[in-house]
């Protein structure tokens, strides 16, 4: 989705707003520009398409000079991508240029009135309203004028401005849209994700919603609306630069795929100390969770597909009834839900708007939530209660991999931890599931170890138009994630089914050499699947099974056997997934598609 970077300092702005902006490339945008203030005029440079022909069309920021600016990639909303669509927008009377993330609801009644007082737009977006109110406003006054601006604003902003009158200020805002501000020395940044900070300075300011920030080369102000001063702390960030590079891989997916083990292990060891699992940021007591009388688990996409796949886990060694809802349906349906509630949320990115907006409604109604979230500091982390951080680093891929995996690890981490203090397990058999889950990393790289090859299974299934992916319970989660891993990146038509629903109506879909791959990790489903293959397959299909070493009744009636390790039912999800994203990933590299960055999709889903 949109990406936003400010800079003011002593050095040329224009390089490191590009640099910045190459560094947002990941989440997703179809054009892009930057506006710097040099000389008591703004000069503004955009265009459709890629980065690089920003960089082509300024000379790599040469010919826009000026050492304070903003810049912009934009995910068309409202308005196609175009040059005139795209950020910063300028006000009719040159003085104000804007850079804006988010949706402005009220923008039309906006629109009406600003046209009605005879200002002029040049673009069919939203944001445009906003610089045309910076004008409005301005009575010699930019911070009263920003506030009065932001008061008539319904939505979600993040939010920059550069100004003629104060040629070396940033002055940006924030409502349900991140922001970080990046704090050097002689030189101050803003973003909208610490990717874009990380290559210039550590020290960040993570602003929070009704906020809105003073910032010049030496100081950083922050206010409330009212203009209050607020006093924030400086946050270290930790994450490693090398972490957003490609580190050799072709592709970030591979590279993120690949880091699945240490990601995995990252996530749980800090949290298991002489075999206790320590989640000190959770302070669940034993009479809390006694409390509980439901958990409901919501997110979206993956995330959401992570949750089906934990709750199993959850549910059978917990003995508390898990309910999945998807954040998109959750916040609109007036969910049953109060203080006897535990609400999980996942969230890679941690700013998914349907996300934030369910926890929003659940938190409400009074339920506790704790929040399974990659990006520190981010808006998921910061409204929870509880924020239990999944240490996979920085993902970059549009395709989440790691993020999935380590999500499904502080899952199972809470289904042994919750299940020991409920009294729901016996020592023996808590400690011998605490050491299957410590083995993972190992076996989730004996996975990709064994699977080294799986481009030549690919070459054989890459050229369709459309797959299907079945299993039942823990393997039906994992078919909807790879089913949904083919489809966002190689764009083949990937529909994943509960292997039990085929005969009522699916099956019908069937027909000559249709792959089906099909997912037989689960002992206690294992004949039942089998079944469904055969059903298949008597009607022409192509079966793809996955199944662990050593099982041998599926090479009988599969035409082709992925294996992965054997280990306990209730963590296999995590070694699952790993040879469908690997799949994934070949079939869209045959397919020549653009792995990392797929078609109309973002990296973080910021707006509904
Ligand atoms: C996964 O590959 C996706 N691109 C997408 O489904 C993603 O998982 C979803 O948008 C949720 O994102 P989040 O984890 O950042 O909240």
């Amino acid at each position: 989705m949109c990406g936003i970077v400010g800079y003011t300092g002593v050095q040329g702005a224009s390089p490191i707003l590009l640099e910045g902006l190459k560094k947002l490339e990941y989440r997703g945008y179809d054009s892009a520009g930057i506006a710097l203030v040099n000389e008591g005029v703004i000069s503004i440079a955009k265009v459709t398409g890629r980065i690089a022909n920003l960089c082509e069309k300024t000379n790599d920021g040469k010919d826009y000079p000026g050492t304070c600016g903003i810049g912009h990639t934009r995910w068309a909303t409202h308005g196609a991508p175009s040059d005139n669509n795209a950020h910063p927008h300028l006000s009719n009377d040159g003085r104000f240029a804007i850079v804006h993330n988010g949706i402005i609801e009220n923008y039309m009644s906006l629109h009406d009135e600003l046209t009605a007082k005879g200002y002029h737009f040049e673009s069919q977006t939203d944001t445009e309203v906003i610089v045309h109110l910076l004008e409005m406003y301005y009575k010699g006054d930019i911070k009263k004028a920003v506030i009065k601006t932001i008061a008539r604003l319904q939505g979600s902003y993040a939010l920059g401005v550069i100004c003629t009158e104060h040629p070396d200020k940033l002055y940006v805002a924030r409502e349900a849209s991140p922001l970080i501000l990046g704090v050097g020395v002689s030189e101050n940044f803003f973003a909208s994700d610490v990717t874009a900070l990380v290559s210039y300075t550590r020290n960040a300011i993570y602003l929070e919603d009704g906020e809105f920030a003073e910032i010049s080369p030496e100081e950083i102000n922050v206010f409330d609306c009212t203009l209050k001063p607020i006093e924030k702390k400086i946050t270290r960030i930790v994450w490693d630069i090398k972490a957003s590079e490609k580190g050799g891989y072709e592709h970030f997916m591979l590279k993120e795929i690949m880091e699945q083990p240490r990601a995995f292990k990252a996530t749980i060891a800090p949290r298991i100390k002489d075999n206790d699992i320590v989640l000190d940021e959770t302070e669940l007591t034993k009479e809390y969770l006694e409390s509980v009388n439901k958990i409901v688990i919501t997110a979206c996409g993956s995330a959401y597909y992570a949750g089906c796949a934990a709750k199993y886990t959850i549910e059978k060694l917990c003995r508390v009834p898990v309910i999945t809802e998807l954040a998109s349906e959750l916040r609109y349906c007036d969910p049953l839900i109060d203080e006897h509630t535990l609400l999980i949320v996942l969230s890679q990115s941690g700013e998914t708007a349907d996300t934030i907006a369910a926890m929003k409604e659940c938190k409400s109604k009074g339920a506790k939530t704790i929040a399974v979230v990659n990006v520190v500091g981010s808006t998921i982390a910061t409204l929870a209660d509880h924020a239990l951080y999944t240490w996979a680093g920085p993902e970059i891929a549009v395709a989440t991999t790691k993020g999935f995996t380590t999500q499904l690890a502080v899952l199972y981490l809470f289904a042994l931890y919750a299940a020991k203090k409920l009294n729901n397990i016996d020592e023996e058999r808590y400690l011998s599931l605490l050491s299957s889950l410590k083995s993972m990393p190992k076996k989730i790289q004996e996975t990709l170890d064994t699977n080294s090859n799986i481009h030549k299974i690919a070459i054989k299934y890459y050229d369709n138009k459309s797959m299907f992916f079945i299993g039942r319970n823990t393997d039906y989660a994992i078919a909807l994630e790879g089913a949904l891993k083919m489809k966002e990146i190689s764009y083949i038509h990937a529909e994943s089914y509960a292997a039990g629903e085929l005969k009522h109506g699916t099956i019908a879909l069937i027909e000559e050499h249709r792959p089906v791959v099909a997912l037989c990790c689960n002992e206690s489903v294992m004949e039942k699947t089998v079944s469904n293959i055969v059903e298949v397959k008597a009607r022409g299909a192509d079966v793809l099974a996955l199944t662990f070493k050593g099982n041998s009744k599926i090479v009988s009636v599969a035409n082709d056997v992925i294996y992965v390790p054997k280990v306990e039912t209730f963590f296999s999800a995590a070694v699952e997934i790993v040879p469908l994203q690997l799949l994934a990933y070949y079939v869209a590299k045959l397919n020549e598609c653009d792995i990392d960055k797929p078609k109309n999709l973002a990296k973080s889903v910021t707006v509904e």
